[in-house]
């Protein structure tokens, strides 16, 4: 499968679903705090969603059943909102996405909640620091596994391990397109880089094994192990042979 290469307009129009996806994130952060349940800050989504005139990308999508995934601790990545409230030492993954004027937006962001270990503030800290890394790889010349190896490198030398079943893919007219982007892996594989293509890419990173359980909702990515799971997310566009964050918000950027 071939990796669509998107025009500088095509490009202007994802960005604005970027940016309107960085937006709600923002004011969704506002409210994110000890006591507030997961369903409480699906429904701030949605409510965002209307406010700003665009759908959530994720409800509906191969049946998915909210606007946003909240995956606490142990949780990967989509996790469904429930009553589950947020508790003093949780880390908790938001991930939201939008579709606006025919193009996808994605993005993901993990908050600690009041006091967590050390071990677990530094989890989330390398997660966050392993996408920068990635994007920096994001070159044109590059390859895709570049960025991949470039993660896994990173968060290894921390003893945290990527997951394996989840990864960073190509997105605009469609929510996942090609190229895959693992987060681990050999360098010099996959598609090479070059200008026009947009991708997100997502390091999920654990603290002990790579390994997951998917739960009985079909969803709910889950260690095996029971460690916690960081996740953070950008949506980028490859311009002059560099890569353009697009879903750069007021605290992620
Ligand atoms: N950012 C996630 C992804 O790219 C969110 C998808 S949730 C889903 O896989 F419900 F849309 F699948
Ligand atoms: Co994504």
């Amino acid at each position: 499968m071939a990796v669509y290469l998107y025009n500088n307009e095509e490009i202007k129009k994802i960005a604005q679903s970027c940016q309107i996806t960085a937006n709600i994130l923002d004011e969704i952060e506002l409210i994110i705090d000890e006591g507030i349940t997961t369903k409480d800050i699906d429904s701030e989504a949605r409510k965002l969603c209307s406010k700003y005139g665009v759908k959530p990308a994720f409800l509906g999508y191969q049946g998915y059943p909210a606007a946003i995934c909240t995956s606490i601790n142990e949780v990967v990545v989509h996790g469904i909102p429930a009553k589950r409230k947020l508790l003093n030492g949780d880390i908790v993954g938001i991930d939201f996405g939008v579709y606006s004027e025919g193009y996808y937006g994605d993005s993901a962001r993990t908050y600690i909640i009041g006091k967590v270990d050390d071990k677990i503030k530094q989890l989330v800290e390398v997660t966050k620091t392993s996408l920068y890394k990635g994007i920096k790889k994001a070159v044109a010349g590059n390859r895709i596994s570049d960025i991949s190896n470039e993660i896994e490198e990173y968060v290894k030398q921390f003893g945290f391990v990527p997951v394996r079943n989840f990864t960073g893919h190509g997105i605009g007219e469609n929510l996942h397109e090609e190229p895959s982007v693992p987060n681990y892996g050999k360098p010099g594989k996959g598609p090479r880089i070059q200008d026009g293509m947009v991708f997100a890419i997502e390091p999920m990173i654990n603290t002990g094994t790579y390994k997951v359980d998917v739960l009985a909702d079909d969803w709910t990515a889950v260690t095996k192990d029971g460690g916690f799971s960081a996740h953070f997310e950008h949506t980028i566009a490859i311009i002059d042979g560099k890569a353009e964050i697009l879903t750069k918000g007021k605290n992620f950027c």
